[in-house]
């Protein structure tokens, strides 16, 4: 054990793309609900992200793209000056203790309801398909409804949001932006059979479904670098009611075309996401992580054994930590040294102020 946090690289500088890590621990996107009014990120944002600074690199929450993007009650946005300026307080901060971060590009597609939609709209989906499951309102949980299907017309219109959004992303001072298009939302909706069953060309092959993404991936490189962009995929996930007949296919797919626009890093959720990492269906991610010709980030349920031995067998050039970091602000730390992790309290993961969110205390505090 000790010889293992002792010499693993995981706690060494690692160049990527553009830009310098301080180690090679990432912490997760992760959705805490706590935007102002105008999805503008809290007020507390930026002192919750400075805390959490010992990462080499964070990728911020989730953040919708335009407001038929969000899909949860007080997730912050990146689609207007107010949101940039918001933002740039927490990109200041971080880079003032030395890290960098990511911004995470998010259209939910199906997974939210007419409560969070402007003017009570319909969710969007490629298909009318309903998901199992409920959404998060800011009165309370509801059951998912039918979406409407997008019409071909309305793509590109998505397409540019990605590609503004990005712009903004940069403007606040992110060293870069995550693709989401992972767990069930909007991206890979397009990508899995069971929620694309669209007749047009976003429908149907693989080629197909895998054009709405690529659409995405090369609007964002033509404005910002290639080598500021990642990606999030969730192969193996069955979040937010989504599956497809052939993954292996479908992903290998994906990662062989996004090789063209040499994307910096590729983020993937390995087993279900937020759940086991072991899942049925024989998928072997390493065969993604081969085809990929940038940095692998790995995520999901990692601790710092299985972290080590990630680096050491070299199945991934970084590793993304996701709960840990909600009450262990100094993670990177405890795991240097062998601490003690705290554990979250759930009650407080989502909305609300500081408690459960600032207030867990750093092992050296004060
Ligand atoms: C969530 O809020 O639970 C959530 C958000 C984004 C994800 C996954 C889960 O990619």
């Amino acid at each position: 054990m000790t010889d293992t946090r002792q010499t693993s690289d995981l706690f060494k500088p690692v160049q990527i793309g553009a830009i310098q890590l301080k180690n090679r621990i990432a912490m997760a996107p992760l959705t805490r609900s706590r935007a102002q009014a105008g999805d503008i990120p809290s007020e507390l944002a930026p002192e919750y992200y400075a805390q959490r600074s010992g990462a080499g690199l964070i990728i911020a929450e989730a953040t919708q793209i335009s407001p038929q993007g969000k899909g949860y009650a007080f997730t912050p946005g990146i689609y207007n000056d107010a949101q940039v300026a918001g933002w740039k307080k927490v990109t200041d901060a971080v880079h003032a203790k030395g890290s960098r971060i990511f911004l995470q590009l998010w259209h939910v597609g199906r997974i939210s309801h007419p409560e969070l939609q402007p003017d009570g709209a319909l969710p969007v989906a490629p298909s009318a398909i309903k998901p199992e499951g409920n959404a998060f309102t800011e009165t309370g949980f509801k059951p998912f409804v039918t979406p409407r299907a997008l019409e071909l017309s309305e793509l590109p219109g998505i397409v540019e949001q990605y590609r503004t959004a990005a712009q903004l992303a940069i403007r606040a001072g992110f060293d870069g932006v995550e693709i989401h298009a992972a767990n069930g939302y909007l991206l890979d909706q397009f990508l899995r059979d069971k929620t694309n069953q669209r007749n047009d060309a976003y429908g149907g092959s693989i080629e197909n479904r895998a054009r709405l993404l690529l659409e995405v991936v090369q609007a964002v490189t033509s404005v910002i670098p290639s080598e500021r962009v990642g990606i999030r995929l969730s192969p193996t996930s069955p979040a937010n009611d989504i599956a497809d007949s052939n993954p292996q296919a479908l992903f290998s797919y994906v990662v062989e075309q996004l090789n063209a626009y040499k994307l910096v890093y590729l983020h993937v959720v390995e087993g279900a996401t937020g759940g086991p990492r072991e899942v049925a269906g024989g998928f072997d991610l390493q065969v993604l992580r081969n085809l990929f010709k940038g940095i692998y980030i790995a995520n999901n349920g990692y601790d710092l054994d299985l972290a080590a031995k990630a680096r050491s067998s070299n199945l991934a050039d970084l590793v993304a930590f996701g709960r840990p970091w909600i009450a262990n602000p100094d993670l990177v730390e405890r795991l240097q040294k062998g601490a003690e992790l705290a554990n979250f309290n759930p009650d407080t993961l989502y909305g609300g102020g500081a408690k459960g969110y600032t207030d867990y205390p750093a092992l050296h505090a004060g």
